[in-house]
């Protein structure tokens, strides 16, 4: 298994660019089932959950072509099976958005049931519930989600819980069922605005995106169109606090500020000076010592769960004592032991992290558990002294483009060992 070696080198100085957003990928590259004739998708980042969908894809019969500006071009006119198996949803529990698709479209869907996950339970219940509340009949047999319905049936559907890939999942169906679908309740994650708006390409009538009302009324077929992948929101705040924990001063382009209020509004104050223009974002946190910050994790607009693991890094060597607590996933704090083996003091207690900032990090081997958790790892690994190896980084693989290139390009001491290679002193950036 591949690892990083980070030596701590001081501030982040530079300027990239924000990829395509991961969470809008996965729902988009699903909602291509849905289109009888070719769809273009642009910004498609490179990551391994995309070559997970697109092998998930592949094995549905759906045609692609990709160019080397991760432009891709599905075909989905007609597919050969309508399983998704075990093998590929246990790499990735996002493949549960074929359901949606596949069922409204052709009537019937097999996927495997995703199994645990590192940072909690994470039930496909609400889905379920939803696609039998429009009409479908699910059995689970044989750990497999078996659906069938003649046509799904536009239906008024409150989640208990909010829920993002839920939301999506419905929110594909309900385009091709017979009449209205309201979901109530409804994530309003940018990624949901900017499926509906990758929906709406196709020809789907969809009201309220962005909002906890999503309505949909239901059409008899899709069409080919396209459509551009919006930023990545989790990418962008991760570098910038990356930035303010190294205390740097860079430029994002090509990301869209208005996504991250609630995480700029954070890193304000922490001390940050953060100005945004069109699509870049630029902070500056020269000279300074971050101040701890208080987060609570909530469904957007709040502040993400997804952010929660790199700020517990950054308030590892803050000023001051923070408390870190997380509501939407119960075993999101996997990161906590690591950063103790760096020399953080944290105490959980619950679903919140007390974090007592220290003065220094120290550089240590440590272990990815999970995609947020492995970035956390990376951003102690640049503000910590000495050298760090982040083993297991085929989780940062996952969800981020590049992230050894991008951050060698703002001046870190990173690089890459490939699986079976020696560690060693770090010479420079590569
Ligand atoms: C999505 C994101 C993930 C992010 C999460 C929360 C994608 C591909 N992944 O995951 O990065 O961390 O939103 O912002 O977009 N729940 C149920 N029953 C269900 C579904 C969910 O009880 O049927 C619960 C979950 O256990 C969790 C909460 O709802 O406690 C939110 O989960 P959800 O929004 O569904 O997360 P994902 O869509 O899997």
């Amino acid at each position: 298994m591949d690892k990083l070696n980070i030596v701590g080198n001081g501030p982040l100085r530079g300027e990239i660019s924000i990829s395509g957003a991961k969470n809008a990928a996965l729902p988009i590259l699903a909602a291509t089932l849905l289109c009888p004739e070719p769809f273009t998708v642009s910004n498609v980042p490179h990551l391994r959950d995309i070559t997970t969908t697109l092998e998930l894809l592949g094995r549905f019969g759906t045609r692609i072509e990709l160019d080397e500006n991760m432009t891709l071009v599905a075909d989905s006119a007609s597919l050969t099976t309508l399983q998704a198996p075990y093998e590929l949803v246990r790499t990735m529990r996002a493949s549960i958005l074929v359901l949606g698709p596949l069922l409204t479209r052709f009537g019937e869907a097999e996927v495997s049931l995703p199994g645990g996950c590192a940072i909690g339970s994470r039930p496909v219940n609400l889905h379920i519930q939803g696609l039998k509340a429009m009409g479908a009949h699910i059995e689970i047999e044989d750990g497999y989600i078996k659906a069938h319905a003649k046509r799904l049936k536009g239906a008024r559907f409150l989640f208990d819980v909010i829920s993002v890939t839920g939301t999506e999942n419905l929110m594909m169906a309900a385009t091709l069922a017979d009449g209205v679908t309201v979901l109530e309740n409804a994530a309003r994650e940018p990624e949901i605005t900017d499926l509906a708006r990758c929906l709406t390409a196709m020809g789907a009538r969809i009201k309220g995106a962005g909002t906890d009302t999503i309505t949909i009324e239901g059409v008899e077929k899709l069409h080919g169109g396209s459509h551009t992948i919006t930023s990545d929101r989790i990418e962008t705040g991760t570098f910038l606090v990356a930035a303010a924990a190294t205390g740097g001063h860079i430029r994002l382009r090509r990301t869209e500020p208005s996504y991250l209020d609630a995480v700029i509004e954070k890193l304000r104050e922490t001390g940050a000076i953060i100005h945004s223009e069109g699509d870049v974002i630029e902070i500056d946190m020269r000279g300074k010592r971050p101040k701890s910050v208080n987060v609570t994790t909530a469904p957007y607009p709040a502040f993400p769960t997804d952010m929660q693991a790199q700020f517990v890094a950054l308030n590892a060597f803050a000023q001051g004592t923070a408390t870190v607590k997380e509501t939407i996933f119960e075993n999101r704090f996997m990161h906590v032991q690591e950063l103790q083996r760096m020399g953080a003091d944290i105490e959980l207690q619950g679903n919140t992290a007390i974090v007592r900032g220290v003065e220094v990090l120290h550089g240590a081997p440590v272990m990815a558990t999970d995609l947020r958790a492995s970035a956390c790892l990376v951003i102690a690994g640049l503000a910590a002294q000495g050298e760090t190896e982040i083993d297991r980084i085929y989780h940062l693989d996952r969800g981020y483009e590049c992230i050894e290139e991008k951050l060698a390009q703002l001046g870190a001491k990173i690089r890459r060992l490939p699986a079976g290679t020696r560690p060693q002193k770090c010479t420079g950036a590569s």
